[in-house]
């Protein structure tokens, strides 16, 4: 299958150009002015637009299992929504229960992941530890392509992985040449607030929030932060939403850790007071943790963006529908947690990122995709239009507009967060290892192409860690 994108202006994150683009067998083969179309080659007019790598969302949970249902968009709608909107590669999360064998878990995942209509990969949370755990670690990154482990400091009870879990994971991820990931919310806390809150009678979404503050998220961030400085390990934090944990990755990266933070597109659009919307359904439709906060924290999210602190974004896309939701009618600490967006983030960073000037478009480029692409080694196969690397390409038309509505969307849930948005630039065409998969504003995909993506182990960052290790081993000395 040849594509040649024509008369755009290609746009990476270090710099934008005039050039034609030429896709052949999945990959990009040329880049310049003039090119010709092959013989039998599908021409993209890409005049007016911008040809930008595909967007990458780190943080995805399709069709997980969760609090007592199961997530309703699944592997096939949830890349086809994504492919909609831009974004070519999800990388979604194979989480184990406690005690449950971690390879049976992976395999289980990979499975539901066959019918995917566009490239995945998975992040593996540790939900628990022994003997088994460590070698299926081992196993996951020599073998199977994984070089990122989750940890969810919240979720007592459940999944959460308490400090010595923490511990003997980021330890072993970093002989491993694998970066710990985790979900900051203290959920001792969390727990115990949530019980005094229903207890006083609050039982309603509006509680939501009350029960996970910014002190929880901050002070879990930063507790997984010094646990990674002492063991000298790399460490990538999701969903930041407040300025407690923005804060906490300033002041690391200040100090030369390695830490890494990903923003989702609704904890830099959407407020807190939703939680107090008289109708529950709208509420509780967007429960989710952490919780969207105050316009302050919004500003500050923003702010970490465009400095750097902030390097990739993500939806966490999760989506119940509101007979799941109302799972949780007479207790919010049932309403099942998460919110869609897969298919809005790339138009709603645009249009509030670019469109306001508080992002470049270069920039926009690497917070949707370039920097997910090198923090999980996949870069510049992905992340990057240049020779030789995959053709996930999305040409973006920065004159269409559009209203957002769960009425047009393709995401298979009932609500969407970014309801009513007016945007202002999207996608036109979305183009999936080489075929052209969204146009005119419709879906042309197959089930069951997408490509698990292989991620290596990092050489770079655990080179510079062990010679810092090496250096900073006690000297004896001579008497
Ligand atoms: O509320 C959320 N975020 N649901 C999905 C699980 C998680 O914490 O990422
Ligand atoms: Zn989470
Ligand atoms: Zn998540």
């Amino acid at each position: 299958m040849t594509v040649l994108i024509k008369g755009g202006a290609v746009v990476n994150a270090d710099r934008t150009f005039n050039a034609d683009v030429l896709c052949s067998d999945g990959r990009i083969v040329d880049i310049g002015e003039g090119l010709d179309a092959p013989g039998g080659a599908t021409v993209v007019d890409a005049g007016g637009q911008y040809v930008m790598p595909g967007g990458i969302d780190p943080h995805t949970h399709m069709q997980l299992p969760f609090m007592g249902t199961v997530a309703s968009e699944d592997f096939e709608s949830g890349t086809a929504a994504a492919l909609a909107g831009g974004t070519t590669m999800i990388i979604d999360f194979a989480i184990p229960n406690p005690q449950q064998n971690v390879m049976d878990a992976f395999n289980e995942w990979r499975g539901w992941a066959q019918k995917a209509v566009a490239d995945y990969s998975f992040h593996v949370a540790i939900t628990w530890w022994d003997e088994s755990v460590h070698e299926d670690m081992g196993t996951l990154v020599r073998e199977c392509g994984v070089n990122s482990f989750k940890h969810f400091m919240a979720y007592k009870g459940a999944i959460m992985a308490d400090d010595e879990i923490l511990v003997n994971s980021f330890s072993r991820a970093l002989e491993l040449g694998a970066i710990p990931t985790v979900h900051a919310e203290n959920g001792e806390l969390v727990f115990r607030l949530q019980n005094a809150l229903a207890e006083t009678g609050m039982t309603g979404p509006e509680a939501h929030p009350l029960s996970r503050p910014p002190e929880c998220e901050g002070e879990a961030a930063n507790r997984a932060i010094r646990i990674a400085e002492v063991l000298k390990v790399p460490l990538y934090i999701v969903h930041n939403s407040c300025i407690q944990s923005l804060e906490a990755i300033t002041r690391a990266r200040n100090e030369g850790q390695r830490v890494f933070g990903e923003v989702l597109a609704g904890h830099l659009l959407i407020d807190d007071s939703i939680y107090r919307h008289p109708d529950f359904e709208v509420a509780a439709a967007h429960v989710m943790s952490p919780p969207f906060r105050s316009k302050e924290h919004q500003d500050a999210l923003w702010r970490g963006l465009q400095a750097g602190n902030l390097q990739t974004t993500a939806t966490d896309h999760c989506c119940f529908c509101a007979d799941q939701k109302a799972m949780g009618k007479d207790d919010f600490r049932k309403i099942p947690n998460g919110t869609g967006g897969v298919e809005n983030r790339m138009e709603v960073l645009w249009h509030h990122g670019v469109g306001t000037g508080r992002l470049t478009m270069n920039e926009f480029v690497a917070v949707t995709s370039t920097n997910a692409a090198k923090i999980f080694n996949i870069y510049p196969r992905k992340g990057s239009i240049s020779v030789g690397a995959d053709a996930d390409i999305v040409v973006w038309d920065p004159e269409a507009t559009k209203t957002i509505s769960t009425k047009t969307d393709h995401q298979k849930v009932d609500y969407n967060i970014f309801e009513g948005m007016q945007i202002k630039g999207c996608a036109s065409h979305t183009i999936s290892r080489g075929k052209v998969c969204w146009a005119d504003g419709k879906l042309d995909v197959e089930r069951g192409v997408g490509n698990y993506v292989n991620r290596p182990p990092y050489a770079g960052y655990y080179s510079a860690l062990k010679i810092q290790a090496e250096r900073a081993r006690p000297v004896p000395v001579e008497r």
